[in-house]
């Protein structure tokens, strides 16, 4: 109604308006008019007195030609009649005529235009008419009209256009109204329908007006429209933040204000261990943990992962929680128990003699157990119950993290359908044909299947899971969206590569690199000026530590003037020791090394110094500082951070990083030295030329790798996968289809 009256009410004055605008118009028009007519007529007049009016004054009965006019001006319109035989004559005349007519001025009266005389009753019309006769040939008959009833005439011309206008003004008003009201009403309808995902584009239901099929194209269009824009503005808005832990939970706060998010990792944040009378707490050097720990922080959610610390069951509550990080607590770590039997067939078997080396193409055949897979089975399903108990709400948002929990999402499916569930696979993702292997390949892809996304670090991994999913499920794949729809639910596939946090802790950088340089070399008894590389790693066969020693030791075959001048410092941390492969390959990498340092041993500083243990990270980046290059010869890996942190530390913009072209680093790096490590000369080639680039080009490459790694960071990693898992909240509740992602 308020719609209709702020519609009308301007309508209805410009109809006014255009109202009073022409009525003048028509006055001045019929005026003009009612001159002409009157002019005419006194010329009939002239013409029909002509006669007897020539007789009289022929006669010279002046008396009885007064009488004659006198009578004339009887009628309605003929106000007064006189006659002027000569310019001096005395005019003859009826009563009625106005003292300004006189004989002598009749001039005034006469011409192309006709003169209205102002009086009392209103306008008069004066027409002078010659009435020439032989004998008074100058003679002149005036008619003077009353044209009073010109003005009522335009009174009520007016008042009918007036009520003209106004019955238009209403018709018009209301087809309009009605008109307005219709499409209004339509497109309303429409518009919500649209942003429901059917309306124009479904068919129509019961009681709702049908839908053109015209339509359908370009409401299509519109959708792909509206999201284009949204992506493209967001893409615009992502490029232009600069990621930071406060982004982070900016975005939290800003996009998934409220919500209740878990995350569901194998390892802990923060270890408890017991150390005889004291309980210390722990932190791993993970990326992992970096990445999603400012979530936690923000949202104060929940992190579920296996308690494996010596004093973790001492410090947790009756429900398994403890709130960290301990000195200022911030959120809750919800800790599942597991059983020997449990951790050796989840997470030594399963997982790392299975699913590890299945994925990493590394050339160590994976081993499966039933026995092992039944654990994994268990374990998943454990985690599971522990995330369905911690949910505060139906639809809570879990991050799963990697290869460990392949089942999990869709067992937290199936428990809490409305859950928006992303999970991140840490690692590689093998071809179709490496992973059919698996013997149970069907079940881990539909356990993935449960997710929302499906994260990856690098496209070729999207592309050889999409691929998997392809050849062994009866699945539908769009390779265009890539998203995978499995048992009715889409899954999106997306790739978020994962970085570190950026700036570093300054107190990783405190020391400066001459410092760092000359501590370095004086603890490894190394001459001031030796050249240093330096390799970190997990004791892993996967990193290709032992193909890294090759290509050292071609080095010093094809250019001996760096035996005694170069040494290499590999820092292991040992991992998963209890596997054959682990302690096998670890017993290779020593001996390696050893025949290696007494092959080209001068009596000077051997050309290989391992340290298989665990370095802090203040010790890694001090490493880091010293060296001259970084080498990471991965036979295969997700994406590899050391290569980042490499990157983080110099800030001097020196040293050269070398590094396997099997990264997914190294698609993000091309400044490095880029290199096949099962190619020991080429190996051996680029470590040379690190060895010898000059200052200039170590910084150009050194510049550019950190302005990369400062803008692609952690935070934009778990930041990109929050803002997707935004939309799809968005769109599910727009769509009422919890857990979709609409195409
Ligand atoms: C590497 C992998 C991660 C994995 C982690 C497990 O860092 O890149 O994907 O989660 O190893 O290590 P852990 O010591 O827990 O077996």
């Amino acid at each position: 109604m308020r719609l209709s009256l702020r519609f009308v009410l301007p309508l209805l004055l410009v109809l006014a308006a255009i109202g009073y605008s022409v009525a003048p118009l028509i006055d001045r028009l019929t005026l003009s008019w009612f001159v002409r007519d009157l002019d005419s007529r006194s010329s009939l007049i002239a013409s029909t007195f002509q006669e007897p009016l020539q007789e009289q004054l022929a006669a010279g009965k002046k008396a009885k030609i007064t009488d004659f006019f006198n009578r004339i001006t009887q009628d309605e319109r003929i106000f007064a009649v006189g006659y002027c035989a000569t310019p001096t004559a005395q005019v003859l005349a009826s009563r009625s005529l106005p003292a300004e007519i006189r004989c002598d001025d009749l001039e005034r009266w006469v011409g192309p235009a006709e003169h209205l005389l102002p009086s009392a009753q209103g306008p008069l019309h004066v027409a002078v008419k010659p009435m020439a006769s032989e004998a008074v040939p100058t003679g002149q008959l005036v008619v003077v009209h009353d044209m009073s009833f010109v003005t009522r005439r335009s009174e009520e011309t007016k008042r009918y256009l007036f009520y003209v206008f106004m019955a238009l003004a209403g018709v018009v008003s209301l087809v309009t109204v009605i008109v307005a009201q219709l499409s209004w009403r339509g497109w309303m309808a429409g518009v919500r329908a649209l942003l429901r995902g059917e309306g124009l584009l479904r068919q129509p239901e019961v009681n709702t007006p049908p839908s053109l099929p015209g339509f359908n194209p370009i409401a299509r269009d519109l959708q792909r429209l509206i999201s284009e824009l949204e992506s493209e503005s967001r893409a615009r808005d992502e490029s232009q933040l600069t990621w930071k832990a406060e982004t982070l939970r900016t975005i939290l706060h800003s996009e998934l204000r409220g919500e209740d998010v878990i995350v569901v990792s194998n390892r802990e944040p923060y270890i408890h261990q017991r150390r005889g009378e004291r309980i210390e707490v722990q932190r791993p050097a993970s990326g992992l943990v970096t990445a999603l720990e400012p979530i936690m922080r923000a949202c104060s959610g929940t992190w579920i992962a296996h308690g494996s610390g010596s004093a973790d069951r001492e410090v947790v509550d009756k429900d398994d929680r403890v709130a960290v990080p301990p000195d200022k607590p911030a959120y809750h770590i919800r800790r599942v128990w597991l059983s020997t039997d449990e951790e050796t067939g989840y997470y030594y078997g399963f997982s790392n003699e299975g699913l590890w080396p299945l994925c990493h193409i590394a050339h160590v055949r994976p081993i499966f157990r039933s026995s092992d897979w039944m654990k994994y089975v268990a374990v998943n399903r454990k985690f599971a119950k522990a995330v369905v108990s911690e949910a505060k709400t139906k639809n809570p948002i879990v991050l799963v993290q990697d290869y460990h929990f392949a089942l999990l999402p869709k067992m937290i499916r199936d428990e809490l359908p409305d859950a928006t569930i992303i999970s991140f696979w840490h690692i590689p993702w093998p071809n179709p044909e490496s992973f059919a292997i698996c013997p149970w390949r069907e079940e881990i892809l539909a356990g993935m299947l449960g997710s929302s996304i499906m994260g990856f670090h690098t496209q070729s991994h999207c592309n050889n899971f999409v691929d998997t999913v392809d050849r062994f499920l009866e699945a539908r794949v769009d390779r265009e969206s890539f998203n995978v729809s499995f048992g009715g639910k889409l899954t999106a596939v997306r790739r978020y590569p994962i970085s570190i946090a950026w700036p570093p802790d300054p107190d990783l950088l405190q020391k400066s690199v001459a410092d760092c340089r000359s501590h370095i070399r004086q603890i490894n008894d190394l001459p001031p000026e030796h050249k240093l590389g330096i390799g970190v790693d997990r004791l892993d066969y996967t990193k290709g530590i032992l193909e890294r020693f090759r290509a050292i030791e071609r080095l010093l075959e094809l250019n001996p003037n760096w035996i005694g001048r170069f040494s290499f410092v590999q820092i292991a941390a040992p991992t998963r020791s209890g596997i054959d492969e682990y302690q096998h390959h670890e017993a290779q990498v020593r001996m390696l090394a050893t025949r290696i340092n007494a092959r080209f041993d001068r009596h000077g500083p051997p050309p290989i110094l391992l340290k298989i243990e665990q370095h802090a990270p203040p010790q890694v980046y001090e490493y880091f500082r010293a060296a001259d290059l970084c080498f990471v010869s991965s036979l295969h890996d997700g994406m590899n951070l050391v290569a980042k942190e490499f990157v983080a530390a110099r800030d001097d913009e020196r040293g050269v990083l070398v590094l396997s072209e099997f990264t997914g680093a190294a698609r993000e790096l091309p400044e490095a030295l880029i290199v096949n490590p099962y190619d020991a000369d080429q190996c051996a080639a680029a470590l040379h030329l690190a060895l010898s680039m000059p200052d200039v080009e170590q910084r150009d490459r050194m510049r550019l790798m950190r302005g990369l790694v400062a803008e692609f960071n952690v935070f934009r990693w778990a930041g990109r996968m929050l803002l997707d898992a935004a939309t799809q909240r968005r769109r599910s509740r727009l769509t009422d289809k919890p857990d979709t992602l609409n195409s």
